[in-house]
């Protein structure tokens, strides 16, 4: 059964709460936290004051995303703002495995996003220390982009690279352009958590929304 993961990034921001309710009561599983510095990314959307302020209005693990340069800078905000699980950018870290122990030896699930032109192999090193690998299926700093096909072939090559050693427990998530019809596309490839923004929050029946992409 695929995680669902809503990215805040495309809720209404001036009625955050209750959109985070609402998703929670649709049935979304994690809720994805797409933080953006205008710098890595040509956006800039929120950091720790925010997530802390969200924290408590919901149980559900909260996915952090940091699409930022230097991440290790900010791990220990995020953690203490109350991340569950942070995912950094292969293309941000100049010490990825560094960064990677750092989230890990504070207890957390670390995960590790490759941007549309990254190979595999940038995380080819690294799998034994992974819990999620993110396949960006558009090029991040947006929500409401089209889907890059090109991330289908990549998704099954890093299937098989995974059930080759015997790592098939790592999650691969994806995050873009995730819709009903792109959604069972990446589950097909091997995708297991499926972040959707726009695909949840523009639509009224969120319950609905959510169950088509499962
Ligand atoms: C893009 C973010 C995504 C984005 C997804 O940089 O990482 O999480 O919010 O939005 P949709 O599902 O609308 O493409
Ligand atoms: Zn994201």
């Amino acid at each position: 059964m695929s995680i669902i993961a809503p990215s805040i990034l495309s809720a209404n921001f001036a009625a955050l709460a209750d959109d985070i309710k609402d998703v929670e009561r649709a049935g979304a599983d994690w809720i994805h936290i797409d933080v953006m510095d205008g710098h890595f990314v040509p956006n800039l959307t929120f950091g720790a004051p925010v997530i802390s302020a969200i924290r408590p209005l919901s149980r559900l693990p909260f996915d952090v995303h940091l699409m930022i340069e230097r991440p290790e800078k900010l791990i220990p905000d995020m953690i203490e703002a109350g991340a569950d699980r942070i995912t950094v950018h292969a293309e941000a870290c100049t010490h990825l495995h560094r960064v990677v122990h750092m989230i890990k030896e504070a207890g957390l699930p670390a995960g590790v996003a490759l941007n549309p032109a990254t190979p595999l192999s940038a995380v080819e090193n690294l799998l034994d220390d992974l819990d999620l690998i993110l396949i960006m299926t558009v090029n991040p700093g947006f929500g409401g982009q089209q889907f890059i096909p090109q991330s289908l072939p990549k998704l099954r090559q890093l299937r098989a690279m995974l059930a080759d050693r015997g790592l098939s427990g790592i999650h691969i998530q994806v995050d873009g352009g995730i819709n009903a019809h792109t959604s069972a596309l990446v589950r097909e490839a091997g995708a297991d958590v499926l972040v959707a923004g726009n695909a949840v929050f523009t639509e009224k029946d969120r319950a609905a929304a959510i169950a088509s992409l499962r």
